[in-house]
C-alpha cells in the first residue's frame, strides 16, 4: 500500500486528545485518523515519568501495529515525558507532540511575555512548557499552575457553572486576581482543558488570551506530511476510535469534545 494512504495515529490518556483530532479533521479533511484513548489508565498527569513512558509506548505500539504514517501524541503529559522515547522507538515515523506547538501559540499570543501555563501536575513539574516557551522567547516570564482536577471535570462533562468556576478560581485567582501584574496569555497545556475554556475565561477576565495547542499541532502535522510527501488530498477522511475501557463512556464523553455524537459501535475496545 502507498504510505500516504495510511491513517495518522493519535493517542491520549482519555478523551481530551479529541480536541486535537477535531483540529486535525478541520485542517486535513482527507486524512484517515485513528485515535486511542487509554481510558482504563487515566489520568496520566498524576503519575511518574517511567509509568507514563511505559503507557505511551504501549499505546503507540497498538497504533503502529495497525499501520500508520505519523504518530501524534495528543496528550501534553505524554508529550512532555515520552516524546524522545517514542521518537527513538519509531525512527521511521514522524512523531509529533503537542507541547512545542502550544508553546509557539502562547508566544504568538503574548505581547508582554508574561505567560501562564495550566496543565497536569506532571507536565508542570517536568518544566516542558516553561523550557519550550523560553527557547522561543528567552525573556519570557512563565508561571506554571498544576490543575489536576480539571481533567476529572472534563472527563465528567462538567464544563461550566459555579462549581467549575469555583474550582478554576481556586487554582487561578492567586496568579490572575491578586492585585499583582497578571500574565496576558494563558496556555491550556492539557488537551482536556479546552472544554473548560469558557469557565476559565470568566475567572481570568477578558484581557487574557487563552490559547491551546490543537490548531498549531494540526498545522505542524500537516506541514510535516507535506514535507515528506505523505499528505493525502483526494477523498473524505474517516475517524476510527479505540478505547481501553468502556466504549459507551468513551462515546458519551468523547462526543462533548468532538462537538458531535460518537456512536458506541464506532468505538473498539482494546487491551494494551
Ligand atoms: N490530556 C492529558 C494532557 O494533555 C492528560 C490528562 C491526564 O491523563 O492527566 O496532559
Amino acid at each position: 500500500m502507498n504510505r500516504s494512504e495510511l491513517p495518522i495515529g493519535l493517542f491520549d490518556s482519555g478523551v481530551g486528545g479529541l480536541t486535537v483530532l477535531k483540529a486535525m479533521r478541520n485542517r486535513m479533511p482527507c486524512e484517515d485518523l485513528i485515535y486511542l484513548g487509554d481510558t482504563a489508565r487515566l489520568p496520566y498527569g498524576t503519575k511518574g515519568p517511567d509509568t507514563i513512558t511505559k503507557y505511551a509506548l504501549q499505546a503507540s505500539a497498538r497504533l503502529v501495529e495497525r499501520g500508520i504514517k505519523a504518530l501524534v501524541i495528543a496528550c501534553n503529559t505524554a508529550s512532555s515525558v515520552a516524546l524522545d522515547a517514542l521518537r527513538a522507538e519509531y525512527p521511521d515515523i514522524p512523531v509529533i507532540g503537542v507541547v512545542e506547538p502550544g508553546a509557539r501559540a502562547s508566544v504568538n499570543a503574548s505581547a508582554t511575555g508574561h505567560i501562564a501555563v495550566v496543565a497536569t501536575e506532571r507536565t508542570i513539574r517536568g518544566q516542558a512548557y516553561q523550557q519550550a516557551i523560553t527557547r522561543l522567547r528567552p525573556d519570557a516570564d512563565v508561571v506554571g499552575i498544576p490543575c489536576s482536577l480539571f481533567v476529572a471535570l472534563a472527563e465528567e462533562g462538567w464544563t461550566d457553572g459555579p462549581l467549575v468556576e469555583g474550582i478554576a478560581a481556586r487554582y487561578l485567582d492567586p496568579i490572575f486576581n491578586s492585585g499583582q501584574s497578571a500574565p496576558d496569555s494563558l496556555v491550556l497545556g492539557c488537551t482536556h482543558f479546552p472544554l473548560l475554556s469558557a469557565a476559565i475565561a470568566n475567572v481570568v477576565g477578558p484581557g487574557v488570551a487563552i490559547v491551546d495547542s490543537a490548531a498549531t499541532t494540526a498545522d505542524a502535522v500537516a506541514a510535516e506530511l507535506q514535507r515528506i510527501g505523505l499528505g493525502r488530498q483526494e477523498r473524505c477522511g474517516s475517524n476510527h476510535f479505540l478505547a481501553t475501557d468502556s466504549v459507551n463512556r468513551f462515546a458519551r464523553t468523547g462526543g462533548l469534545f468532538l462537538g458531535h455524537t460518537i456512536n458506541p459501535t464506532d468505538v473498539e475496545l482494546v487491551d494494551l
